[in-house]
């Protein structure tokens, strides 16, 4: 065992191939290929993305490793996403992970992909202290979680449909942008007014959220708007993605101040995607002041997917000796750890 380990990690769980090397906690490179083929079907279409996967993953290590300066031979164990995501892509890394560990006869070390937003607070500084509550918001999970350690997760409410960043996508489909919506409607919202056209805030029981409203009712209102005016997604764009933004921030705002209140934690973290929304990092700021309480948002590289996310979890599980067993296989539908 080493006390100040390097590890290689492979993340694959969806549509990036992406590779990280971390040192002592440090992380030296955090590789990304994005694949740009989904586009052109406006969503991740899961054949071609383990294909892809197959195809880029020898080259995104080896710039892991070259840009970290780290030969393979000095790695003290692999780590890899074991789930949740897609069966296929999940595979790809997770076989390649097995290989290279035995190959190297050193540990290898499977990560649970959401976990993994959330340990993504731990590699700057400052870094939260456990317990902390945190919202998780990405294309398949939308969770307000209370992490009272590495191996403790504890769901504290969640999405009853669609994910949060689903919404923004589905959304933006109807809008005929391309894939993923999320970034689009952030990036045009910037010169609309939020408060232009008011959209429905489902009431769902508990510090749980539901979305698949919202895009039925946002479906009607392009319809009925677009019989009157066919220009009327072009000459509104701008305020109808700065209104659908701000309700679906507002979604996940209300839920969230409702937890910290009823939990009484001073100290809240968002993960995942979405978390990159210029909206939601706005007013997470504003809401820390407000409250005074401790707001801890993440780069926006280590929001949306990445493998620096995977190597910080990995460097955790090292030191509380937490490997995997050689048989580990992927799991499209990995929950998280509750003790
Ligand atoms: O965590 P992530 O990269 O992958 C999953 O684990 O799902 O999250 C992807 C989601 C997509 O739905 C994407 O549209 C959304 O995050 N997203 C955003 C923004 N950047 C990424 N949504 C809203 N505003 C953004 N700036
Ligand atoms: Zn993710």
């Amino acid at each position: 065992m080493h006390d100040y380990p390097t590890i290689l990690a492979i993340e694959s769980s969806c549509d990036d191939t992406a590779a990280a090397v971390i040192s002592n906690g440090k992380i030296l490179s955090n590789i990304i290929a994005s694949q740009q083929i989904h586009q052109i079907h406006g969503g991740v279409v899961p054949e071609l993305a383990s294909r892809a996967h197959e195809k880029n993953i020898i080259s995104v290590v080896n710039e892991a490793l070259i840009k970290a300066n780290i030969n393979k031979n000095q790695l003290n164990a692999v780590a890899f996403t074991q789930g949740p995501g897609l069966l296929g892509s999940l595979l790809v890394g997770c076989s390649f992970a097995k290989s290279l560990s035995m190959a190297l006869n050193v540990p290898l070390i499977a990560v649970n992909h959401i976990e993994a937003h959330i340990f993504a607070h731990f590699i700057d500084d400052p870094k939260p202290n456990f317990p902390f509550l945190c919202l998780t918001v990405s294309g398949g999970h939308t969770q307000i979680v209370m992490v009272h350690s590495f191996d403790n997760l504890e769901i504290i409410g969640q999405t009853l449909d669609d994910a949060v960043g689903e919404a923004f996508d589905k959304t933006a489909k109807l809008l005929d942008l391309s894939y993923p919506g999320g970034p689009l409607i952030d990036k045009y919202a910037q010169n609309g007014n939020p408060k232009s056209f008011q959209f429905p805030i489902p009431d769902i029981a508990d510090y749980n959220f539901s979305f698949s409203g919202i895009k039925t009712a946002f479906l009607y209102f392009l319809r009925n708007n677009c019989q009157k005016n066919p220009n009327f997604i072009q000459h509104n764009l701008a305020n109808i993605c700065a209104s659908i933004q701000y309700t679906l921030v507002e979604i996940l705002f209300r839920k969230m101040i409702k937890a910290t209140k009823h939990y009484r934690v001073n100290q809240v973290a968002i993960a995942g995607g979405v978390a990159a929304n210029s909206e939601l990092r706005k007013r997470m700021i504003a809401f820390g002041i407000e409250q005074n309480i401790e707001i801890f948002i993440p780069k926006i590289e280590y929001c949306t997917d990445n493998a620096a996310m995977i190597a910080i979890t990995a460097h955790y599980k090292y030191l509380n000796k937490v490997f995997s067993d050689k048989l580990v296989t992927s799991d499209p539908r990995l929950h998280l750890n509750y003790a």
